[in-house]
């Protein structure tokens, strides 16, 4: 694996056709788990390359402490990376991402940037375009890998893509978890075991909406989800959300032709956890 830190570097090796196998591309922060390399994998077999970027980006924490508080772990994702068969790993200072003077741009994402995270994260999403737009100009992937458990993230950056014009197929990848259900997340590292074991209850909650949402109103479920995330250990909940799975607009009433997913946020021991999953 090669690994690039100034962006001349990187850009004198990728030249968008010249790879004719193509270029896979998967953007992270690090602390990488097997959610992440499940991306590694995916784009290993469908691409000639493969580029991953490690950078936690400033402009999308809304939350000075969280930023603060992102787990590192460099050496161990050089080897993960390594082993998983990367071939180029991006490596950027702030610096070289943002240069002193350079102006950030606004991005028109409509409700996305109103409703569940672009609501409860202000400014979050305006982060994750300004960086995703400077990465896919850098690296200029055919294809480009994203997790599924940030769902509204890939509804996010599908639309960055639109209003860019970027030539690249976006694929989402399925969420990676732990054996409990736990979505793998770099923000588990900060949850102490009793906490960890506490949080399998979002993915258990999950799993009741889309057992019983023919059956039961829309608004019991959240209500007795919302009592049960609590009474399991979770601190405080931003949302727990039922919606069309293609605008995020909540439903009132489960319509089985209508694409629906199932969205939760919430904090357990000072961490905040997401998680979703489709129902139709
Ligand atoms: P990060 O949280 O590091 O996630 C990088 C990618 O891994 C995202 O596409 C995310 O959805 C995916 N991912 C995380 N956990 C996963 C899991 N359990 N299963 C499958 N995929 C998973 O998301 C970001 O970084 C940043 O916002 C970024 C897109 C890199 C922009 O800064």
């Amino acid at each position: 694996m090669v690994i690039f830190k100034t962006v001349p570097d990187i850009s004198a090796l990728l030249r968008k056709g010249k790879v004719e196998g193509g270029i896979g591309y998967v953007p992270t922060m690090g602390a990488l788990h097997d959610g992440h390399l499940s991306l590694i994998e995916r784009s290993n077999r469908e691409n000639e390359i493969t580029v991953c970027s490690i950078f936690v980006n400033p402009t999308q924490f809304n939350d000075k402490s969280d930023f603060e508080k992102y787990p590192v772990k460099l050496e161990d994702d050089i080897a993960l990376l390594i082993n998983a068969g990367c071939d180029i790993l991006f490596l950027p200072t702030v610096e070289e991402v943002y240069p002193s003077g350079a102006d950030l741009k606004k991005y028109q994402l409509g409700t996305l940037e109103t409703l569940w995270e672009g609501k409860y994260r202000a400014g979050h999403f305006q982060g994750v375009c300004q960086v995703m737009d400077r990465f896919l100009n850098i690296i200029q992937p055919d294809k480009l890998y994203l997790g599924q458990k940030d769902y509204q993230q890939c509804m996010v950056i599908q639309k960055l893509i639109n209003l860019s014009g970027f030539n690249i197929t976006l694929t989402i990848c399925a969420t990676v978890r732990e054996e409990s259900g736990l979505a793998m997340s770099s923000r588990n590292m900060r949850l102490s075991e009793k906490s960890k074991e506490a949080a399998i209850a979002i993915f258990g909650s999950l799993v009741y909406i889309k057992e019983n949402i023919n059956t039961t109103s829309v608004e019991l479920m959240k209500d007795s989800i919302n009592k049960n995330l609590l009474n399991s250990g979770f601190n405080s909940i931003d949302y727990i959300a039922i919606c069309n799975a293609e605008t995020l607009e909540n439903i009132i009433e489960f319509n089985p032709s209508t694409p629906t997913v199932a969205l939760i946020a919430a904090f357990i021991d000072g961490v905040r956890l997401i998680d979703n999953m489709l129902i139709s």
